[in-house]
């Protein structure tokens, strides 16, 4: 899997020959001004809740690629509205997809549309493919739920963890969020794009490091292959 971080929330990740667009925020983030969305591929896009910094490009792509919209019933059902194709799923679901299989996971956080219309409840994803298993969080919380992922489904080989506070999990909750989902690589995403979650990337990686986890910050544009 290779996974290219897009600022923010906003991942693509490759996996078995598909193209996994993962909450597209990239077009009114200045960071990622270096992005061009009309370049980015995708088969599928992946959503974890309705907020505006995790859907604002998704209409621009998905009628681009004819990629295909996953996220809970109630986003889904608002992009199928507008002509866009999708595949609806709720928390504790599963489904084998061609790029492996995908599990939807809890995640504390809240889901609303730019005109505050209900957006379903937060989650996060597990992508499970035949040698790989990586758990993206979305905004969430840190919460006991994430025990259950490595018991369900197995050991990750990557954690991706919003690390930028104030929204969703700071730097210390995602150290125990590593704990929890028994996973010490992590991929940091959600810090920096506005001032309420502005970190600091050295105090970071050494907090991390003193308990012998690696934190990865990428720069946007930026990989890492698993
Ligand atoms: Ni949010
Ligand atoms: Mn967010």
């Amino acid at each position: 899997m290779k996974i290219t971080y897009l600022g923010h929330a906003s991942l693509s990740i490759e996996a078995h020959g598909q193209t996994l667009l993962v909450d597209p925020f990239i077009t009114a983030n200045k960071l990622a001004a270096h992005i061009d969305i009309n370049t980015l591929e995708a088969n599928y896009i992946l959503l974890t809740h309705a907020h505006q910094d995790h859907i604002l490009d998704v209409e621009a792509i998905a009628e681009r690629t004819g990629a295909k919209i996953i996220s809970n019933y109630e986003i889904v059902t608002h992009y199928e509205a507008k002509g866009l194709p999708g595949h609806p799923m709720n928390i504790g679901g599963s489904w084998q997809f061609d790029f492996g299989k995908l599990h939807m996971v809890n995640a504390i956080h809240t889901s609303s549309f730019a005109d505050g219309s209900y957006g379903g409840n937060p989650a996060g994803f597990v992508i499970q493919t035949a040698h790989h298993k990586v758990y993206i969080a979305g905004d969430t919380a840190l919460t006991y739920d994430m025990k259950l992922i490595p018991k369900l489904i197995g050991a990750l080989d990557l954690a991706i963890l919003p690390i930028g506070d104030n929204f969703t999990m700071g730097v210390d909750s995602a150290m125990v969020a590593s704990d929890f989902v028994q996973c010490d690589t992590i991929l940091g995403y959600h810090y920096d794009t506005f001032g309420y979650i502005e970190i600091n990337h050295k105090k970071a990686i050494a907090k991390f490091a003193k308990q012998h986890k690696k934190l990865i910050l990428l720069a946007i544009g930026s990989y890492v292959k698993i």
